[in-house]
């Protein structure tokens, strides 16, 4: 393999520049040329390519976003879209590819090597962590302290003012975020995607808290949360019910995908990045590059795709003990 190409897709998160930059290097360390694609793999169709080298991924290690950028390409999912996108990468004599990003890139880029046969290798980039075969996506780290600054801003306007805050975070199908930042910022319920906690008990436990003397709360909702309410019917719903409480909500949206990546998301996108390299040269395709047990690995594409993330039950029980 003298060529490969790299490229982010979906949506972004903090340490994908680290990984482009790990990527970048490790081929120059073997004497492979890279070429970065722009915007994942609508570039790949529409030949937006760049020749990159180490010197050209120079400052970016520390930087949020990817400088390659993101897309979620329709064109791609259809046969003459990715015909088109193997055309392009013939013509630049490409080898193999390294897709950054979450599933939904991963289904791509196994397909794409079904009906041509390219390499492929994927790195998990998402805040989400909700890929089988790594304890930690890239973004992931970042994300969880970024949420947890939020709140604990959020909780001194709340202990101000005796409020009860709904804080909506990021993860439409996995609650790591909400159950990590929950108990790291000290909220009193985390609602998430894989427990439907009922409303309840929702209820009691909020009548609880302000019975065991305490005149603020904090909840940390995930958008796909099972209770069947979003922040802001659940803000109208527990107005309803218990009058007492002077209800605001704050959904912490997109900020939580941005931000400088944090030293761990530095390191796993290097070495997540080297594997994937030194993995195709050794003649490997169809496998992601993950951490289990603080050991970089590999899992195949389709269990990555297949198997789920699942969440920390023992988790849930902390969060109980510690809102006593
Ligand atoms: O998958 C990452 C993620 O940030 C999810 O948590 C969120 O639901 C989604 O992407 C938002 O996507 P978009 O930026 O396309 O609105």
């Amino acid at each position: 393999i003298s060529k490969i190409a790299v490229l982010t897709s979906g949506g972004d998160a903090p340490g994908m520049n680290a990984a482009i930059r790990s990527v970048v290097r490790t081929c120059a360390y073997h004497n492979v040329e890279c070429i970065g694609v722009y915007r994942g793999y609508q570039g790949m169709i529409e030949n937006d390519f760049k020749e990159m080298g180490p010197r050209s991924v120079k400052d970016i290690i520390n930087k949020g976003g990817t400088v390659l950028k993101s897309a979620r390409s329709k064109e791609f999912m259809t046969v003459e879209g990715r015909k088109q996108a193997y055309e392009n990468l013939k013509n630049q004599g490409v080898q193999a590819l390294v897709v950054i990003g979450g599933d939904g890139s991963f289904t791509g880029a196994e397909i794409f090597n079904k009906e041509f046969g390219i390499p492929v290798m994927g790195i998990p980039g998402t805040i989400d962590n909700d890929i089988y075969g790594t304890s930690h996506t890239l973004g992931y780290d970042t994300a969880l302290n970024t949420v947890v600054e939020a709140i604990d801003k959020i909780r001194d306007t709340a202990s101000s003012h005796n409020r009860l805050f709904f804080v909506e975070v990021m993860g439409r199908d996995a609650g790591h975020i909400a159950l990590n930042t929950g108990i790291g910022a000290g909220a009193e319920e985390i609602l998430i995607p894989e427990e439907d906690l009922g409303l309840e008990r929702l209820l009691d436990s909020l009548k609880r808290s302000k019975e065991s003397g305490k005149s603020s709360s904090i909840v940390v909702v995930a958008e796909g949360d099972k209770i069947g309410k979003n922040v802001f019917e659940l803000k109208e719903y527990v107005e309803e019910n218990m009058p007492e409480y002077d209800v605001r909500v704050s959904v912490l949206g997109h900020m939580q995908r941005g931000g400088s990546p944090s030293c761990f998301d530095r390191v796993l996108a290097s070495r997540l990045g080297v594997k994937a390299v030194e993995s195709i040269l050794e003649g490997k395709t169809n496998y992601m590059v993950g951490l289990l047990n603080d050991k970089v690995c590999l899992t195949p594409l389709e269990q990555a795709i297949k198997g789920s993330s699942e969440i920390d039950k023992e988790l849930l029980r902390v969060s109980d003990i510690m809102t006593i």
